[in-house]
């Protein structure tokens, strides 16, 4: 697959059958393409690059590595699922980078959203060439593109290569199965692959991960809330069958504290932020409206569990005039 356009009499693939027949193509095309050489994919556990893995472990086995690398901004349980599904489960050749510290402490103290992107961005493609070096007689960098990522590069909107600005002495050739295929494609592929519910349905989740939820500098501190209060969020809306209906939805934490009282001490703690929000394109947003039932259920959890937390917030903003993320 050649062509960065795809054929207009390109069968949407809706059915188990047609991404069976997706999933048999690609193996042939891979197999024709990479021959005996060696791939590398940057796996983050999100919907499109693990399809890429699913279909790379199928055709070439063990000529594949992943790199998955644990910024520490990533949901709770995402690196242990990532490590299960794909070194336990389906044996791959995966290297698993703790590079946590790294991360935050480059991120300490710096409370610009844009700056905190950029180091993020940065420190990910350096910690991804450091392991590429150490690796002989790779030729191939497998990436989860998919098509809109090739319209909106072509419109001039985001550059597409999801690991783009590797430095020169790593210019691979490019394996990208999946790009002529739009999301909701990718996630019949990734069912028929066999890929477990919870990673094929997966929410949108941003390059920057929980840092850009953990508002302004980021501590350790503040961004355990955000991701146990992000785990008990989830965890409710699953319990309430909104999983896979509402298209976002997550928990922020701002860089404030107010007054409340525990167990009839004075606290002094910071709010979590609810926000759950549906749109087509992420331009403009609607907020979900949410039970009270469930708000109060999800508060009384937050509060009764997640550390340095003495209040729930609803942000009811839709886009505009608010973005979907604070940051
Ligand atoms: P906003 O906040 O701009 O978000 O309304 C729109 C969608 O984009 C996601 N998002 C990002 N994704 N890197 C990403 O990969 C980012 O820096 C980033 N910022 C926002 C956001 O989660 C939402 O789905």
């Amino acid at each position: 697959m050649n062509s960065n356009k795809r054929p207009e009499d390109m069968q949407r693939i809706t059915t188990k059958k047609l991404a069976e027949s997706f999933i048999n193509e690609q193996i042939a095309e891979l197999k024709a393409q990479i021959g005996n050489k060696k791939v590398l994919l940057a796996l983050s556990g999100g919907v499109d690059s693990s399809v890429v893995a699913a279909l790379l472990i199928k055709a070439i086995g063990n000529q594949l590595t992943c790199v998955h690398v644990n910024h520490g901004l990533l949901r709770k349980g995402e690196p242990e699922q990532v490590i299960k599904v794909f070194r336990e489960e389906l044996g791959a050749n995966l290297i698993y980078v703790d590079a946590v510290d790294r991360f935050l402490d480059k991120l300490a103290g710096v409370s610009d959203p844009e700056t905190k992107r950029k180091i993020i961005g940065k420190e990910f493609i350096d910690v991804f060439a450091e392991e590429a070096k150490k690796l002989d007689g790779i030729e191939f960098l497998a990436q989860g593109t998919i098509y809109p990522d090739i319209l909106e590069s072509e419109d001039g909107i985001k550059a597409h290569h999801n690991v783009g600005g590797l430095p020169p002495e790593l210019q691979f050739e490019l394996c990208e199965p999946v790009k002529l295929l739009y999301k909701d494609e990718v996630r019949v592929v990734g069912h028929a692959l066999g890929l477990p519910e919870g990673m094929v349905e997966r929410q949108p989740f941003p390059g920057p991960g929980l840092g850009v939820r953990c508002v302004g500098a980021i501590t350790r501190d503040r961004l355990e809330a955000v991701r146990e209060s992000d785990a008990i969020l989830r965890e409710e809306f699953a319990a309430a069958g909104l999983q896979g209906k509402v298209w976002q939805y997550f928990t922020i934490v701002p860089d404030f504290k107010s007054t409340g009282i525990t167990d009839g001490k004075r606290t002094y703690d910071w709010p979590v932020v609810i926000r759950a929000v549906n749109t087509r394109d992420a331009i403009t947003a609607t907020v979900e409206e949410l039970s009270w039932e469930l708000m109060k259920k999800i508060t009384s959890r937050i509060i009764a569990e997640v550390k340095g937390v003495n209040r729930v917030l609803v942000d009811i903003t839709p886009k505009p005039s608010g973005t979907i993320e604070w940051e």
